[in-house]
């Protein structure tokens, strides 16, 4: 452990959960525990709790939990050492020297140096002879000077190791440069520049950091695109172009877009709220990114068969958020020949002028709006059995809205649209709402009769094999938590004994902490489990156990544990086949049912 463990335990105890957890959630208390919106997913009615006495934070909905190291860990997007020194500053505590880490945070901090470096050195290749082609299209793109530095475009040119060499006399390894995702090993172990010849934005965090790089071609070449790789300081589901600016925006909303190019053109135009996420779908991490600075979400994907995709993929992961969203469509272009082909944003503002842009954005549609054009796009509704049709799956739609005055409202418009009576499709709807509610109850009744199924963790990796086993295992672990003193002073059981191997690691390590004299704590294993693991962990701390008849529940968990472990290591010597069929039977009791849902 790189923190010594007295000082964490001063850490948590002046990190009370309530108060850390308060300042970035609003919290009302509820009998013993706290509840709020949950900042990890979108939700509107508050499934995310805390409780002061057990000083963890837990969502029934997306089901995530830790302790208040956790909390941070995931919520500043910082791995766990980052996350201590975060809370320590907050709690003017001094944080020990700690060599470790030490040495990964300086790794980190020259991987934010190098790519700083390196868009300095693209940025003023872009001035040289060489960066003639990259200027010439910025130029062709009508992108001005003033934009260009702004973002801090940059050229890459072409040669092979224009880059590393720059970056080598600088000081800059070989290695560092292949860890930063800027150069690329051959076959022989030599390297060359993973950027050549293309126009280069810089992606910059909204801490200002330079974490990674996108690479457009000059011309149309395959692919279109190079971004850089994950590496310690990026992850492009975290991250989303042009944040660094949009978060300074006046205006009320973020728009959301499909390019870099589109992002660019937008600023230029004055609309210095637009953003990209770099060749991905819109990820919850970013919405969660988003929710800092904005509470109105503007969809404006190309208006291409992917964009619409996209578009709907991006509106089931804000559905039932607390974002109010709209979607922006773009007109089709008029092609050369006639035919409507594909327009992105910066095509629209090149042609049409940012106040044709302006009035789009105040006229765009909200998401049900979308969706409602999207199906009756598909259907010609001059024709009756296409009018049925339509009203069917326009009503599926509908039915699916939480909010009845939506619904309602909503339903009157699609029956406009197909010049129905509101009466009939209503009717229509009401109808799918109760196949809705039908179907809902069928689910959960499924679950009610499983509760093997219920039991299980989510994970794959964390599944029980045997629950007979695991739930008193869990049992042991909620006890521990609870009340350490019910235990004897040598470990009653062994970490080998547990069915489970994350259970017996999480018995092993809590017992550690035991005895280095402090009370065994679920916050002082953040830096020990990964975060689904500990999800795991603080949802079994949810389940209800007593002290009161601790000493007597405690002993019975034992004896079960122990017998299951008994059985198996018996089976294991007597017979291996009978002990693979015994582990067999446990599994298929454990999940038994489940196959046949
Ligand atoms: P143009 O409008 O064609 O100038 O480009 P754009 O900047 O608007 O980008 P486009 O809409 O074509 O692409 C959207 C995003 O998807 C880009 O910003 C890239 O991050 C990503 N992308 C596009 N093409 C590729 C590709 O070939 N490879 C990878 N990895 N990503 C790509
Ligand atoms: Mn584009």
């Amino acid at each position: 452990m790189p923190f010594p463990q007295n000082f964490l335990d001063e850490l948590t105890a002046r990190s009370d959960i309530v108060d850390v957890v308060g300042s970035y959630v609003q919290l009302t208390r509820r009998g013993a525990n706290y509840f709020g919106l949950c900042p990890f997913h979108s939700e509107k009615t508050g499934s995310f709790s805390v409780s002061p006495d057990k000083q963890i934070y837990y969502c029934f909905g997306c089901k995530r939990g830790g302790g208040v190291i956790n909390f941070i860990m995931e919520e500043e997007s910082l791995p766990f050492p980052d996350a201590v020194r975060f809370l320590a500053r907050r709690a003017g505590l001094e944080v020990p020297e700690e060599t470790g880490d030490r040495e990964a945070e300086q790794k980190r901090r020259r991987l934010l140096d190098l790519n700083r470096d390196a868009a300095r050195f693209y940025y003023q290749q872009l001035q040289e002879p060489e960066g003639r082609a990259m200027r010439d299209y910025l130029d062709r793109r009508q992108i001005g000077q003033a934009t260009a530095v702004r973002f801090g475009l940059g050229a890459s040119v072409d040669r092979w190791d224009a880059l590393i060499t720059a970056m080598t006399r600088q000081g800059y390894t070989k290695s560092e440069l292949l860890g930063a995702g800027l150069a690329v090993q051959n076959k022989n172990g030599g390297i060359y520049d993973k950027f050549r010849n293309r126009l280069m934005f810089p992606v910059i965090n909204v801490r200002g950091d330079v974490v990674a790089f996108g690479g457009r071609v000059l011309d149309h070449a395959e692919p279109k695109y190079m971004n850089s790789s994950e590496t310690p300081v990026y992850s492009k589901r975290r991250e989303l172009y042009a944040l660094n600016l949009a978060k300074k925006s006046k205006r009320p909303n973020i728009i959301l877009c499909e390019g870099n190019i589109d992002v660019v053109t937008l600023h230029q135009a004055g609309f210095d709220n637009a953003v990209a996420s770099m060749g991905t779908a819109l990820t919850q991490e970013q919405t969660r990114l988003l929710s800092r600075y904005t509470k109105e979400i503007v969809l404006c994907y190309d208006n291409d068969n992917a964009g619409k995709i996209a578009t709907e993929r991006a509106l089931q992961i804000l559905n039932n958020s607390e974002f109010t969203v709209r979607v922006l469509r773009l007109p089709n272009k008029r092609m050369e020949d006639g035919s409507m082909g594909k327009q992105d944003a910066d095509d629209f503002i090149k042609v049409f002028g940012p106040d044709a842009f302006e009035r789009l954005l105040t006229g765009s549609e909200n998401g049900v709006e979308f969706r409602l054009a999207q199906i009756s796009g598909k259907y010609d509704l001059t024709d009756d059995r296409q009018r049925l049709a339509y009203a069917e799956e326009v009503s599926a739609l509908l039915a699916g809205l939480e909010s009845p005055v939506e619904r309602d409202i909503y339903t009157v418009r699609a029956a406009e649209a197909a010049k129905l009576t509101p009466e009939a499709m209503k009717l229509e709807v009401q109808r799918a709402f109760k196949r809705r509610m039908g179907k809902e109850r069928r689910a959960r009744e499924r679950r009610d009769l499983n509760p093997a199924a219920e039991l299980q963790p989510k994970g794959r990796d964390l599944r029980y094999t045997n629950l007979r086993s695991a739930m008193a295992e869990e049992g042991i672990l909620r006890l521990l938590l609870l009340d350490d003193s019910l235990f004897p002073e040598t470990p009653p059981l062994q970490e080998k004994e547990f069915s489970s191997p994350l259970l017996g690691r999480v018995f092993s390590l809590l017992w550690r902490q035991r005895e280095q004299r402090s009370a065994p704590k679920l916050s002082f294993l953040a830096g020990e489990l990964s975060g689904e693991e500990m999800s795991h962990i603080t949802n079994l701390c949810q389940k209800p156990e007593s002290a009161a008849n601790g000493r007597q529940a405690l002993a019975d968990y034992i004896a079960i544990v122990r017998r299951e472990a008994e059985k198996r290591a018996g089976a294991g010597t007597a017979d291996p086949l009978l002990a693979k069929m015994e582990e067999l039977k446990d599994q298929k009791k454990s999940d038994g049912g489940k196959r046949h849902v």
